[in-house]
């Protein structure tokens, strides 16, 4: 059944982490020197950084997503029992660090995204990333051609979900609300993007339970595999 709220859709706009790129592949590469503790200090890393930014959002002390993320790997290799002198003294901090910008993209993403701009859709990314980050990880991935424009939070000194972050898609592009469509893996991004006013798709990678929080998606894909058919089927006359 097409999605009558996707009728309308001009542009598609992606998150970045965890949504076009693999946070797994930042410490796959270093798994051997992490050992044991390899998915505990991921999965920390990954939660701490998001705490970071959502706390230092609230608190209006804004630092860029490179210090926050440096911040968040700190807390989860010592929560780990990992000596922060030696894991910087052997490179291994600097090693998770710069893997944040050879991030793998998914499998599907470079061909779904050629799909979405033969088929007229604008592409874009909006993320939390500074443009120091995005700029390495987007051209590292060979998806530079792919996007007309790189979105970043620093525009705003503040992190997703502020309404005014969402607000730099539709003032860039020059569309409304509604014709944007949003993608994200992150279910509470994709909860403020929609309850912003975008019309939103949840990339539901990890089979997580739906957030119980205003705004909830459009639609849901497993990856962005079916998002061209989803988008032609509802824009059909
Ligand atoms: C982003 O790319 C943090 O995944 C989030 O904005």
């Amino acid at each position: 059944m097409p999605e009558q709220s996707l009728r309308d859709i001009k542009a598609c706009v992606f998150d970045a982490y965890g949504t076009l790129f693999d946070l797994r592949s930042a410490v796959e590469a270093q798994r051997p020197r992490l050992g044991e503790h390899a998915d505990a200090v991921a999965a920390t890393w990954r939660t701490k950084q998001l705490e970071y930014t959502w706390l230092r959002s609230l608190m209006g002390r804004h630092a860029d997503f490179w210090t926050v993320t440096e911040n968040s790997l700190d807390f989860a290799l010592e929560s780990n029992g990992i000596d922060l002198a030696e894991a910087t003294q052997s490179g291994l901090r600097e090693a998770l660090m710069q893997a944040y910008l050879q991030l793998s993209a998914y499998a599907e993403v470079p061909a779904t995204l050629a799909t979405l701009r033969q088929g007229g859709f604008h592409l874009a990314i909006l993320s939390n990333g500074s443009p120091a980050m995005l700029d390495p990880v987007v051209q590292n991935a060979d998806l530079s051609d792919q996007f007309e424009v790189v979105l970043s939070v620093e525009s705003v000194k503040t992190f997703k979900p502020e309404p005014c972050v969402y607000q730099l898609a539709v003032d860039t592009l020059n569309l409304r609300r509604e014709q944007i469509l949003f993608l994200s893996s992150n279910a509470w991004d994709v909860a403020g993007a929609a309850s912003f006013g975008f019309r939103v798709v949840w990339i539901n990678r990890f089979a997580q339970p739906r957030e119980r929080l205003p705004g909830q998606p459009d639609a849901q894909l497993t990856d962005l595999i079916g998002l061209p058919t989803l988008l032609m089927e509802a824009s059909r006359p």
